[in-house]
């Protein structure tokens, strides 16, 4: 992972949980979701993938943990979290409490069909391996395999340069080509776009998180790093040159 990745997806993972800590309980979801932001896509994908009481739900890069906690709230499911990064796995201990394993998602440490459904958000282009979490989401979920992602997708391909440091957006056709190579079938989806605006007492809290890590870290090479990333993001998005989509998915 690069130095810009890890200074995210670590280092500004360990101190939101910090933070958050220090704000209190009502910030831990806000300050926990920092790929899916919206809790409107995180509402459509527990529905879309009908989630209910008891179920496993396997969080695939779930960084600091919000959106499994949403979904344990919402549904009182049963979340496994995997993410590569030390920092994020416990960061997303101390929030929630969850089981957070280090690891790939392109190498999961779990037997075949062992969970209920499976979701990824904002993780495929963070990865060199996309067919690899795909194939590795299929295995791991028992059919009919409800899965869901959140995807962010170049309009057109874009050089290594114009993107953020170690993402690969993929084009609308290269994800059908991932999808259709893992026996994935899209049942239903949505522009991150259409979906309703973020409620205002989200977004303050998401706020508050960023004021209070700014003071504490804006001096800081890694919040530096991290900044820039979500710039360049922001200005893709901004610009319409990378769109984000949420899907539900399931096998075959
Ligand atoms: C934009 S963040 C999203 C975090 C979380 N899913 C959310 O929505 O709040 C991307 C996450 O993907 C993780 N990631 C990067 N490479 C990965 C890999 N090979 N396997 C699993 N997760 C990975 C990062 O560490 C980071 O936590």
């Amino acid at each position: 992972m690069s130095e810009a990745m890890s200074a995210e997806f670590d280092t500004v993972a360990e101190w939101t949980a910090e933070v958050a800590r220090d704000l209190g309980p009502e910030f831990f979801i806000p300050a926990g979701c920092r790929g899916s932001g919206n809790p409107a896509a995180l509402d459509w994908l527990v529905d879309e993938l009908e989630l209910g009481q008891g179920e496993s739900l396997l969080d695939c890069g779930a960084g600091v943990g919000g959106p499994a906690a949403f979904a344990e709230q919402r549904r009182a499911v049963t979340p496994v979290l995997v993410d590569p990064e030390g920092g994020a796995c416990r960061a997303a201990r101390s929030l929630f409490g969850f089981p957070a394993t280090r690891a790939s998602a392109s190498q999961l440490p779990f037997g075949d069909a062992v969970f209920d459904a499976a979701w990824s958000l904002g993780v495929l282009c963070t990865m060199p391996d996309q067919a690899g979490l795909l194939a590795e989401l299929r295995r791991v979920t028992r059919a009919p395999g409800r899965l869901g992602l959140v995807v962010f997708l170049a309009e057109a391909e874009l050089s290594p340069q114009d993107q953020p440091e170690g993402n690969h957006f993929p084009t609308e056709e290269s994800l059908q080509q991932l999808l259709s190579a893992a026996e994935l079938t899209v049942v239903r989806r949505r522009r991150t776009a259409d979906l309703p605006e973020i409620p205002a007492e989200w977004q303050s809290k998401v706020d508050a998180v960023e004021h209070a890590l700014r003071r504490r870290h804006g001096h800081e090479e890694a919040w530096r790093l991290s900044e820039e990333q979500s710039d360049e993001m922001g200005r893709l998005l901004g610009d319409g040159r990378v769109t984000g989509h949420v899907l539900s998915l399931r096998h075959g």
